[in-house]
């Protein structure tokens, strides 16, 4: 039986660029997967020359032979999903017979949504009903996509008409997608086939080992998949961990590496950080090591993707956090600690620019200083970088 599956995890706050990987990635896959969060995710992939936030439906959706799941661990807003479809057939992407939604996914409710607000201003949430939703699962209140396919049962569960009458819509058009995929994802595995999976958000937002409370209510760690899909961790070999060459961060929490606002203003610009979701600012800090490095450890991080090199060119200096320096004591570890968080005092080393990397095709042609900064994060972190995107565009990557 093979067992040879990988993952891509963000590392940071979500935002790493996983969209344009797994859309780059999904070459030498048969299958990818989403196993958590919903769509609070945004997801962008250069299609055509066009910019495409991605949502829900994984992004190895523009491969035409490629099979996309939304696994069980994926909270779903119906009519996101119906636009997001909706949206890919006028681009003539055909997802028949290739696209499978979990029947054990839980759906975002109306209700949710209420909730949300109140949550909303104090976290900086995307808006989406994401904790509201997962709030519901675990209290066992959920309604699931498999559900929908027995009007009678769905009549019983106490949800308004008009909800019904959408659900009931979403399964006359959508229905025929809802499958199985614990099964499914067992039989691709029998068969041989390659499974990626797709996460969504970061380490940093986990919720369990993000920034409580400002995280997001899923677990896009290792264990994630685990949970959001039904497969065993042996299952998965290698874990693609994928961290920008600096760092952002969109609504409120603590952010040990923040940068002052002309800074961010400068990276803010040449990098677009601009929320895909919600168009929000996104805030900007230097590459964050002491988190990296939590992060692959939680995660068994196999090998490193950096994204995004290009937004550094043309820097005089770059600099990355190596130490923390809390309550006047050094640490190299990421504390559990709110109020710690709020309180760091990041020790920084300090890297020479260098001017170009947009463009560059092979590790060995990048300038000296980059490769110099390259390989200190690969020292600190044990693990080697295996890709390098240096813009969105799919080609814009360099292998190892
Ligand atoms: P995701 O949520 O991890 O998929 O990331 P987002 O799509 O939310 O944000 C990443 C942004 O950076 C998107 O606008 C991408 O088009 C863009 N992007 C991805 N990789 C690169 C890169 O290597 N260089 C540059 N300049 N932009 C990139
Ligand atoms: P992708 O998959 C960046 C952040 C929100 C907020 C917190 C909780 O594109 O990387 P939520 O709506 O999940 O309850 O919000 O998490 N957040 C993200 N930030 N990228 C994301 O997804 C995010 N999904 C949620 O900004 O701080
Ligand atoms: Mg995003």
């Amino acid at each position: 039986m093979q067992k040879m599956h990988t993952a891509l995890i963000g590392l940071q706050w979500g935002d790493e660029g996983k969209g344009k990987l797994i859309d780059y990635l999904a070459n030498s896959f048969d299958c990818i997967a989403r196993y958590q969060g919903g769509a609070n995710a945004g997801h962008t992939v250069i299609y055509k020359n066009k910019k495409i936030s991605l949502h829900l439906v994984p992004s190895g959706i523009f491969h035409p032979q490629k099979i996309c799941i939304i696994g069980n661990g994926v909270v779903i807003d119906i009519k996101q999903l119906e636009k997001e479809l909706k949206e890919l057939s006028e681009m003539n992407i055909n997802f028949e017979n290739r696209f499978f939604i979990s029947k054990r996914a839980h759906i975002i409710q109306p209700k949710h949504f209420i909730i949300e607000k109140e949550i909303a201003k104090e976290i900086g949430t995307t808006g989406r009903a994401i904790g509201p939703a997962y709030a519901d699962k675990i209290i066992r209140k959920g309604i699931r996509m498999c559900d929908i396919l027995n009007d009678d049962y769905l009549r019983s569960r106490g949800i308004s008409r008009n909800f019904i009458e959408d659900l009931i819509n979403f399964k006359k058009n959508y229905g025929h997608f809802i499958a199985d995929t614990v099964e499914l994802l067992h039989q691709f595995n029998e068969e041989r086939k390659r499974i990626l999976f797709e996460g969504a958000q970061g380490v940093m937002l986990d919720i369990d080992f993000g920034t409580y409370p400002f995280v997001t209510s899923s677990n896009p760690t290792t264990g994630g998949i685990l949970t959001g899909t039904g497969i065993p961790p042996f299952f998965i070999s290698r874990i693609i961990g994928v961290t920008k060459a600096y760092t952002t961060r969109v609504g409120k929490g603590p952010f040990p590496t923040e940068m002052g606002k002309t800074q961010q203003d400068i990276i803010r610009e040449k990098g677009d950080e601009y929320g895909a979701t919600t168009g929000r600012p996104r805030r900007c800090g230097w590459l964050d090591l002491v988190a990296i490095k939590f992060a692959i450890k939680i995660t068994g991080t196999t090998e490193l993707a950096i994204s995004k090199i290009d937004v550094l060119d043309n820097m005089e200096e770059i600099k990355l956090a190596t130490e923390y320096k809390i309550n006047g004591e050094l640490t190299d570890r990421f504390p559990p600690e709110s109020w710690k968080l709020e309180n760091v005092e990041p020790v920084y080393k300090v890297f020479p620019g260098w001017i170009k990397t947009k463009g560059i095709k092979k590790q060995n042609d990048l300038p000296k200083e980059a490769k110099e900064y390259l390989r200190f994060i690969e020292d600190s972190a044990g693990i080697k970088v295996s890709l390098i995107s240096n813009g969105n565009k799919r080609s814009d990557l360099i292998g190892d």
